[in-house]
């Protein structure tokens, strides 16, 4: 019998700490520790972010073991986010994972985030009946940094088809939150809110943007004067208003990115269709990706909530398909604040 392949994961490229151990494929444990700290800033403040990095990677670590019922001499391999994120978090995660292995003297293997993200669908899990995509797979990828149409040709073999050419799809959702006096993250509040309200209440207009690119600038500025116009008539216009706004808002969201999706659909003939990343968690745009999925024959795949927003699982999962090809990093290997989709090898 071959041994085992063990993996232990770690993320740490934002401002959840999380650590994952991953055997042969099937996901063991996968702990998160959210930073909590930020929601009295209205965002990531990146110097807090890391320091709670540095407060949370041994409890998390020692969690994630003890969850999946491995001692640290049982495990192969080291795989960490090398990058895109804060550069500050990355650090965190990349010295701990560097450490963890010369004391153990095992391999590691640097894993970019956004990969991960779309790898997420093929992290298995024991007592489950695990779907997973075949090849090639074209990947919707929303997060709160990214908003990416991905062709996977294989498990390590990625192509960018389409970026936004300005904000990201989970920046529009947290801005526009902002603007209306929503905490933050505002993606999962909106989401909320859209359930109560009528998504034709208020129109938008959509950005007219060429081939498979992403825009959403406009919309945030579009949705800024719009509520200063109203509240100039009455004050009290978003209170009121609040549910409304919030399913009309995304509503529009939701319409920019899966006409894009169908047009990616149509022009490589691909019907392995997913999303992924922290948009995806979303309930509006996992229905209409559903009833878009029935009516284009699609085989959709929408990942479990767990693996949406960040996690190390996928990371671990990520690793995992490239210590089968023994695609390990050195030593000198340094973070990366930005990263392609495409990058799969240290330089
Ligand atoms: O992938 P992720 O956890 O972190 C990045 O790599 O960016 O994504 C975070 C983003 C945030 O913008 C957050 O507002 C958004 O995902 N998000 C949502 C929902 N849950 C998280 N956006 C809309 N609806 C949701 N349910
Ligand atoms: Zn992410």
């Amino acid at each position: 019998m071959t041994p085992a392949i063990t993996i232990l994961a770690i993320e740490s490229s934002c401002d959840d700490t999380s650590a994952a151990v991953i055997e042969d494929g099937y996901v063991l444990s996968n702990l998160i520790a959210n930073q909590e700290i930020h929601k009295a800033f209205g965002g990531v403040v990146p110097e807090l972010a890391s320091r709670a990095h540095q407060a949370n990677i041994i409890p998390v670590v020692d969690q994630a073991l003890s969850r999946a019922g491995k001692r640290p001499e049982d495990i192969s391999a080291v795989a960490f986010t090398r990058g895109p994120g804060l550069l500050g978090s990355l650090l965190v995660g990349t010295s701990f994972a560097k450490g963890f292995a010369l004391v153990r003297n095992i391999p590691i293997i640097e894993v970019n985030h956004l990969q991960a993200h779309v790898m997420a669908h093929f992290a298995m899990e024991h007592g489950r009946d695990n779907r997973i995509p075949g090849f090639p797979f074209l990947c919707l990828l929303v997060s709160g940094g990214h908003t990416q149409l991905i062709l996977m040709k294989d498990h390590c073999s990625m192509e960018l088809l389409g970026n936004t050419i300005d904000d990201a799809a989970g920046e529009a959702f947290d801005k526009c939150a902002k603007v209306m006096g929503l905490p933050y993250p505002g993606g999962p509040v909106i989401d909320r809110l859209a359930r109560e309200g009528n998504p034709d209440a208020f129109i938008f207009s959509k950005p007219k943007i060429q081939g498979l690119n992403f825009s959403f600038s406009g919309l945030k500025t579009s949705f800024l004067y719009f509520l200063r116009d109203k509240m100039k008539e009455d004050g009290d216009f978003i209170t009121k208003n609040i549910n409304d706004l919030a399913a009309s808002l995304q509503r529009t969201i939701i319409e920019i990115l899966i006409a894009k999706l169908i047009r990616a659909s149509k022009e490589t003939g691909i019907s392995e269709i997913g999303i992924a990343g922290g948009v995806s968690a979303n309930s509006g745009l996992r229905n209409t990706a559903v009833r878009e999925a029935a009516k284009r024959r699609w085989n959709l795949f929408l990942p479990e909530f767990r693996y949406t927003t960040d996690n190390a699982a996928m990371i671990g999962i990520t690793g995992y398909y490239k210590f089968l090809r023994s695609d390990f990093s050195d030593h000198s290997v340094t973070p990366l604040a930005r990263m392609a989709v495409e990058t799969n090898h240290t330089e």
